[in-house]
């Protein structure tokens, strides 16, 4: 491992420090905040890691050292060395007894001060806000979910395969694609790695796709970004019983994860982790999509059997269990054209989508899929799609094909929900939305 000195000391993280207590150390980061009484100087800092606080004391320091602190302002870079006390009243546990400070920058007066600001602004200056303590907690939970991730489709066999972002067709629905120009032909950014990732499943057996996908969605609402990250499994010979079993371990395993290793950022975000105790085992309810509407119909929304559920609708659906919900058997007219219709009653298709507890929404959508060649082209004719360029798709039927299916989980929607933030642009490190691609 590489590791970083400075004066002859090594660096260490803040979140290590606990591991380093009557050592002398490095702490290199940015001033988050200072106050100053008499011969001591408080100095928090911040590393990305986490946050510290830093005591100078005059008597331990050299004066010039002591008057250089003053200048310091938010944000300013340094240096400082000292050595790790326990402290079980500080955050961390640790602080640190300053015997060296090193300023590296003083930070020009910084915009965004402990104060409250409108949305607005914080997205405009989004390139400094990821300093702040909140957001970087949301980031640190949301390198946890992606970890968590990986390591359960890498323990459960699956292997990764990576989806081209250039696409030649829609996978969800042809009004939410973005166009691009692809030398003379017209392309479009991808919706969803699905299609790739059956092509994958049909070669390695049980694989998953994980990057950006894009939809051109007009709306505005918190739920909602143009560009998300979506992780979607996809396995051979699993039919729609055993995407709802590997959807509930994958979501409950990503929160048992998070629970483990995150608490401290999550106390940050004054996330209530009662609520997400129950998430994290399984079995989650299921109903079927009737069943749904008949609960929505008893609580007196207004809602038609046939219809897809709005956000007030999946909030109630939600609100009234205490882990994700999963939702099947769909009318087949709202539902994608690859789905597999359900033997007991074709009107239906084998879908399944998982609703978020709290009012957080969808987190999944998934499904078995069509697997009979000459089914799955009257559907692509039904829905207007273009079918040259499903050919290849067609081929996974013709040539040995299986029962299987998968699904899609929005990254963002599930970090949102696990943090308890209301909107997904706080979930993403540089979010994608209608009106806004800057920084
Ligand atoms: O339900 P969706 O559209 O399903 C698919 O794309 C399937 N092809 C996935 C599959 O079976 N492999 O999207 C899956 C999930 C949603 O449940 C939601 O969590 C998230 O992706 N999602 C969005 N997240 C943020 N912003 C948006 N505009 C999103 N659209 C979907
Ligand atoms: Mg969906």
């Amino acid at each position: 491992m590489t590791e970083q000195s400075f004066a002859g000391r090594k660096a260490v993280s803040i979140s290590r420090l606990s591991e380093h207590v009557g050592e002398e150390v490095l702490v290199q980061g940015w001033l988050y905040n200072m106050r100053s009484k008499g011969k001591l100087h408080f100095l928090m800092l911040r590393d990305g890691s986490g946050i510290v606080q830093a005591i100078m004391f005059k008597g331990n320091v050299s004066e010039d050292s002591f008057a250089e602190a003053k200048g310091l302002t938010q944000e300013s870079s340094l240096r400082v060395i000292g050595s790790v006390k326990a402290d079980d009243r500080a955050p961390g546990g640790v602080e640190l007894d300053v015997s060296e400070l090193h300023p590296v920058h003083i930070a020009e007066p910084y915009p965004i001060s402990p104060k409250e600001h409108g949305a607005h602004f914080l997205l405009e200056h989004r390139h400094l806000w990821l300093r702040s303590k909140k957001q970087s907690a949301i980031m640190r939970i949301r390198d946890e979910v992606i970890r968590g991730i990986r390591d359960f489709f890498h323990e459960r066999d699956f292997l990764c395969v990576d989806s081209p972002i250039f696409t030649p067709n829609a996978c969800e629905g042809t009004s939410t694609l973005f166009e691009v120009e692809y030398f003379d032909e017209k392309a479009y950014l991808t919706q969803s790695g699905q299609l790739y990732g059956e092509a994958s499943a049909m070669a390695m057996g049980k694989v998953y796709v994980f990057g950006p996908t894009f939809r051109a969605e007009k709306s505005k609402t918190r739920r909602h970004l143009t560009e998300f990250w979506m992780v979607e499994p996809e396995a051979a010979f699993h039919d729609l019983e055993d995407v709802m079993c590997l959807a509930e371990d994958f979501v409950a395993s990503i929160v048992s994860r998070v629970l483990e290793n995150r608490q401290s950022d999550l106390a940050d975000l004054e996330r209530d982790t009662s609520k997400l105790e129950a998430a994290a085992k399984t079995p989650y309810p299921r109903l079927t999509y009737d069943a749904a509407v008949d609960i929505l119909n008893e609580e007196g929304h207004e809602f038609s059997y046939g219809e897809d559920f709005g956000a007030p609708h999946e909030t109630a659906l939600g609100e009234r269990f205490d882990r994700p919900v999963l939702i099947h058997r769909w009318p087949a007219e709202i539902k994608a054209f690859y789905m597999k219709r359900d033997p007991d009653n074709p009107k239906l298709a084998l879908g399944v989508d998982m609703i978020a507890s709290e009012g957080y929404g969808e987190l999944v959508g998934g499904a078995q899929r069509e697997d009979d060649a000459q089914a799955l082209a009257d559907r692509i004719k039904e829905h207007e799609l273009p079918e040259e360029a499903f050919r290849w798709f067609l081929d996974l039927r013709r040539f040995g094909s299986v029962p299987h299916g998968g699904f899609g989980l929005g990254l963002e929607r599930t970090i949102a929900w696990i943090c308890g933030v209301e909107h997904l642009r706080e979930c993403i490190p540089f979010p994608r939305m209608l009106h806004r691609i800057y920084p």
